[in-house]
């Protein structure tokens, strides 16, 4: 007798009524790490930076779909601390994405009432770099829509490091008792301490891992992997994603 695995039917179409995004459970905050731009140029006999290229105008319209649907918060991987190991023209083409997206798409930002911020170590990033998104942060800083967060120089043991010696100097100097220290105490010392958790964390191109982003941060998400690589990502993509979320059951630990 066959055994009734239920898993079998999740590969099942969904009925029609479940395909339709449910605008009263949209998720607060997503996370995409935005991968394969490489592989895409690569299959099209182009180069990486082509790739990333793409990948920018990809950016700006699931910005402005997420935002229609009523996302709080977008935070995407831009660049990670493990990124400077690529060739030098690559990181210098990856580093001038920031001045070129922003000096293209900043009054639309502006206009669409969504909020420029970033996690990561800022300091790193060339001075053009860094002024191109200290210029989009200040201008947008008083608006009250989507939060639109580039996770630019980010490494997540970078971040929890960091946060263990904040938290251990103040110990040291008597500002604090380590028995004091909760989890709320660390996530407040972290980038993302204004913000609500991920709800969705999404990655492009086939790979199935964290590759160091939002260790903390992630511990509750939903996870959504597909094989699309970034460049070739659309609204339907981003809404294939989000219905798949609204048909999962978080249980955070209960039943
Ligand atoms: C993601 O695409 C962009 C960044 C990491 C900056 P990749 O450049 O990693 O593309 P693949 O993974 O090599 O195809
Ligand atoms: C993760 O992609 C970083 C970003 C998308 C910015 P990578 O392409 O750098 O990750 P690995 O090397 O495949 O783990
Ligand atoms: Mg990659």
């Amino acid at each position: 007798m066959p055994l009734n695995l239920p898993f079998i039917n999740r590969r099942d179409p969904k009925p029609e009524a479940e395909t339709e995004i449910d605008t009263t459970n949209i998720p607060k905050h997503i996370a995409i790490i935005m991968d394969g731009n490489g592989r895409w140029a690569k299959d099209k006999g182009l180069p990486r930076i082509a790739g990333h290229k793409e990948g920018m105008d990809v950016v700006k319209k699931v910005v402005r779909h997420a935002s229609d649907l009523g996302v709080e918060v977008l935070t995407l991987y831009a660049f990670s601390t493990e990124n400077w190991k690529r060739p030098k023209k690559e990181v210098d083409f990856l580093m001038k994405l920031p001045v070129d997206f922003l000096q293209t798409y900043l009054p639309e930002l502006v206009e669409n009432n969504i909020r420029v911020q970033t996690i990561g170590t800022k300091d790193l990033l060339p001075k053009h770099t860094q002024k191109a998104v200290d210029e989009a942060i200040h201008r947008t800083e008083n608006n009250s829509g989507m939060v639109l967060n580039f996770a630019l120089n980010y490494g997540s043991r970078n971040e929890i490091v960091e946060v263990t010696r904040m938290l251990a100097s103040k110990v040291e100097e008597g500002e604090l008792a380590a028995d004091s220290i909760t989890e709320e105490t660390f996530n407040s010392y972290l980038y993302t301490s204004h913000l609500c958790e991920p709800d969705l964390l999404i990655r492009t191109s086939g790979e199935q891992r964290l590759s160091n982003f939002l260790l903390w941060q992630l511990a509750y998400a939903e996870f959504w992997f597909t094989e699309v690589y970034w460049p070739s990502f659309t609204e339907y993509t981003l809404n294939e994603a989000i219905i798949n979320y609204q048909n999962r059951k978080r249980r955070y630990g209960g039943v």
